[in-house]
This record gives C-alpha cells, structure tokens and sequence, in this order.
C-alpha cells in the first residue's frame, strides 16, 4: 500500500482539527502525519503523494515579519527541492467573512512556493459554492487546493473533505 505524507501547520487550531478529519478519512492508504513545525522539507523526498495544510493568517509575504508563523522556515526550503514526479494536495483555512479579500490567500502563496520544485499540483476546487472577493489561491479560474472556513462554515468542512478526497485519491498513486 503506498503512503501519502501529510504536513501541516499550526498545531493546536483549525489546520490541525482539518488535519486529523482528513487523515481519518483516509482508509485506502496510509498517511504519515508531520508538523511543518517540526519538520525538514527534505522529507517531502520521501513521498510521491502529499498534502498539505495551512491556514491564513494575514502575512502578506513570508518574510514580511518574524511572528512564528509555522511555515516560515518551511517554505523557504521548498525553493532548490526537486519534487518531480510527486503529486501535492493542498488545503487551506481561512474566514470567507473578515478576510473576504484575502481569502485563503496563504493556499495561494503555498502553491507559488511549491511551482520551482517540478512537483504536481492536484485537487484544484471549482469556486462553486464559496463566497469571496479576491484570493490569491484563486488562479486561473479554480482554487489551487481545497477551501475550507472553520469560523463560519464548519458544518461544510466534512462533506467538502469527503468530495475532495474522492477526487484527490484515485490520482495518488
Ligand atoms: C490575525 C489573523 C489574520 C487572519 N487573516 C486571514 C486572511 O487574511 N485570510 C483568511 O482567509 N483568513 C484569515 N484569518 C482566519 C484564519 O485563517 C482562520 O481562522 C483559520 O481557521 C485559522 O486556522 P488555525 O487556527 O489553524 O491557524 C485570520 C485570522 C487571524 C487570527
């Protein structure tokens, strides 16, 4: 059986909550679950399947500020890494509500970081059913990953894992 490796930051809020859904959800195969935290990114080599997982939290570059944020010695790692022929899922916290011009928008810069390394991008989401006015993970008619909003549409969040994942698993391999 092969494995899909899920990384994912913060620990301890709606990434990490969104995180365990998705994990459990997964029957078919085995996932092996890190905190980019405290993870190398390295050890995405070790996967041809991964996903992703993090949340928005009003930076508007990585480097922008030092405030902690999980991702930020993570990401730069991402630029020289040779991914080809890995397939990478990305989902993505936000509030459609107070945030609805920057909705997501760290889904967006993820995605930006992971293009260099060659690497797949699968589980884009049609915006059908979300409301919002601008998104940086809003490219080319889709969004990269899959949107979720725990402040204000928790009560979608399994059933939108579910229909994600129906489409995301048949093409890991
Ligand atoms: C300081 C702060 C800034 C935020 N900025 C954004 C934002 O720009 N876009 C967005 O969609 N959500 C934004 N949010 C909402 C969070 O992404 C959302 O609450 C998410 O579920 C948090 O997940 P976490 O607890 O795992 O970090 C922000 C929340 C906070 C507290």
């Amino acid at each position: 059986m092969s494995k899909i490796g899920l990384f994912y930051g913060p620990e301890g809020g709606n990434v990490d909550k969104v995180a365990k859904i998705v994990a459990e959800k997964i029957t078919t195969k085995k996932v092996e679950v890190h905190l980019v935290k405290e993870t190398d990114a390295e050890k995405l080599k070790e996967y041809s399947n991964i996903i992703m997982g993090i949340s928005t939290l009003g930076k508007h570059t990585w480097s922008s500020d030092n405030s902690g944020n999980d991702w930020d010695d993570f990401l730069p790692k991402l630029n020289g890494l040779d991914l080809k022929g890995k397939k990478i899922a990305l989902f993505g916290l936000g509030d459609h509500i107070a945030y609805a011009d920057f909705f997501v928008d760290s889904m967006g810069d993820l995605a930006e970081a992971i293009k260099p390394t060659g690497a797949e991008m699968i589980g884009q989401v049609s915006e059908e059913g979300y409301e919002f006015n601008e998104s940086r993970a809003f490219v080319d008619g889709k969004f990269v990953g899959l949107p979720l909003d725990e402040d204000f549409e928790s009560d979608l969040t399994e059933e939108r894992v579910e229909k994600w994942l129906e489409v995301i698993l048949p093409e890991f391999e």
